[in-house]
């Protein structure tokens, strides 16, 4: 089958993705509370972030103004309209609605910035996709309670999840609970465990258990939320985000090839409990081997059991490699290694389009559901000439090889696919590094001071793969 002239299905999510964090700024405005990204300082390419205790006045703190987008959201909404987007993934930040997580009543002013905001996306036809935690907390519930190692933050969550259902049921189709809530596999990186969790271990604790319980808790906070949610509209679309990160075997040596399978269970095993609402046996053998003894209730089963997801949001950049250790035990932090057949990004990240075919049909075969790619792209150093234009035919080449790959998924494999919504479709602070200089958009920020929007050549062509629905890709 040839894939020139054949368009995506009717309907298909073309749009963008960023998180409230990473561009609205005006992290002090409107009432809003400090959040664990406002206390994360500016990073480097290999150099981490340094999680502060409150803030710092000697440090710099990147999303605390970001691009200004709280205040800029009609120019940069008018802009994803030019491009044709049908549906705009942000995230709605906890710390607008509850400035410190625990009080009785929501902020009103908080939620009016999203009403205005989201009003704004229809007018031109745009859907809000709305991610409930992507990457951020109140700061107050990590100092008062830990974060997600406490179990009271499930009801916390639960009222945030069940205020913003409430008030937006009438604009708002598609949501996601915990973004990328399989990061925090990688438990012994700096900051896996506070991004996912708020979590900062003492040298004295167990970051496996830790990292465990957390998500035991917020799987089961995610299960209650899409139960509340389906109450407040039938019609709610509610659905998780994993990060996809295809982990294959080195070789064809059949225990390279039991280790990759262990270690996607490892990395996948939180989409198991969305999706089919219970834990793998694998995995329970595994907390009592190390004698975790986690608390994990009948109570909570039953949630698990009774909240499982409409879909399968995920976000895909890279795929990962191992041999095996000789152990059936995969740590992210020391397992992985280079694949000879794929190239790394100046980051690092190994840059796989097929990899993207082989997700699509992995989560296919593996849950039925609707599969949505809420996030994709290539993050780049970008030059701006000096008459304003950004010739960035490096990150059309990296999108046009994914879409490619989406579409043979698709058409030929028959992947139930409903959207596709690039990484930070308007430049925005990274999370990983804080930088400005690590590039996604379609629309570049001058983050030296005037903060003036342009388009890239990328601008144009999304426009035409939008407006042609995919169907010159071949
Ligand atoms: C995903 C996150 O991990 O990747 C985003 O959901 C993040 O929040 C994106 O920005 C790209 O990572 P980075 O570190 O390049 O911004």
């Amino acid at each position: 089958m040839t894939l020139k002239g054949q368009a995506f299905p009717d309907g298909f999510l073309w749009g963008g993705a960023v998180a409230a964090h990473q561009l609205e700024g005006g992290f002090d405005q409107g009432g809003k509370g400090l959040s664990t990204a406002d206390v994360m300082t500016i990073g480097g390419n290999g150099i981490p972030r340094k999680v502060t205790d409150g803030i710092d006045p000697n440090e710099f703190y990147p999303n605390h103004n970001a691009i200004d987008f709280y205040h800029r959201y009609p120019e940069d909404i008018k802009l994803f309209a030019e491009m044709g987007f049908k549906a705009f993934r942000t995230s709605i930040a906890w710390t607008r609605i509850f400035p410190n997580g625990d009080e009785d009543q929501p902020n009103e002013a908080g939620l009016k910035f999203y009403d205005d905001m989201f009003d704004e996306c229809l007018k031109y036809g745009i859907q809000p996709v709305i991610t409930l935690s992507h990457f951020e907390m109140p700061y107050h519930l990590v100092k008062e309670y830990g974060g997600w190692r406490s179990r009271k933050v499930i009801d916390f969550f639960v009222k945030f999840a069940t205020v913003v259902f409430k008030r937006y049921k009438n604009k708002v189709k598609y949501w996601m609970t915990f973004n990328e809530i399989n990061n925090q596999t990688d438990f012994e990186s700096s900051h896996a465990l506070f991004t996912d969790s708020g979590i900062l271990p003492k040298p004295e604790e167990d970051n496996e258990k830790l990292m465990y319980q957390a998500a035991h808790y917020e799987l089961v906070a995610s299960a209650e939320a899409v139960k509340i949610g389906h109450k407040i509209n039938p019609d709610f679309q509610i659905g998780c985000m994993i990060a996809m990160t295809p982990i294959y075997p080195l070789t064809s040596k059949p225990e390279d090839i039991l280790f990759a399978q262990r270690a996607m269970q490892t990395r996948f095993w939180f989409a198991d409990v969305h999706a089919n609402g219970f834990y793998p046996k694998w995995l329970l053998n595994r907390f009592d081997e190390k004698n975790f003894n986690l608390d994990i209730t009948d109570d909570d089963l039953k949630v698990l059991r009774e909240g499982t997801v409409d879909y399968i949001g995920f976000s895909y950049y890279m795929s990962f490699a191992v041999k095996d250790t000789g152990k059936l035990e995969y740590n992210e932090s020391h397992d992985r290694v280079d694949n000879p057949y794929v190239k790394a990004s100046e980051w690092g990240w190994q840059v796989d389009p097929v990899g993207l075919r082989y997700a699509l049909n992995w989560f296919n075969d593996r849950y039925h559901l609707p599969l949505f790619i809420v996030e994709n792209g290539l993050g780049a150093v970008d030059k701006k000439t000096a008459d304003n234009k950004i010739h960035d035919d490096y990150r059309i080449k990296y999108m046009t090889d994914h879409i490619r790959e989406m579409k043979k998924a698709v058409l030929q494999d028959g992947v139930d696919l409903i959207g596709y919504t690039p990484w930070g479709c308007i430049d925005l602070v990274a999370a990983s590094t804080g930088q400005m200089s690590k590039r996604y958009g379609f629309i570049y920020v001058d983050g030296t001071g005037s903060l003036n929007r342009y388009k890239k050549d990328s601008f144009d062509w999304f426009e035409n793969v939008i407006e042609t629905n995919g169907a010159e890709i071949e």
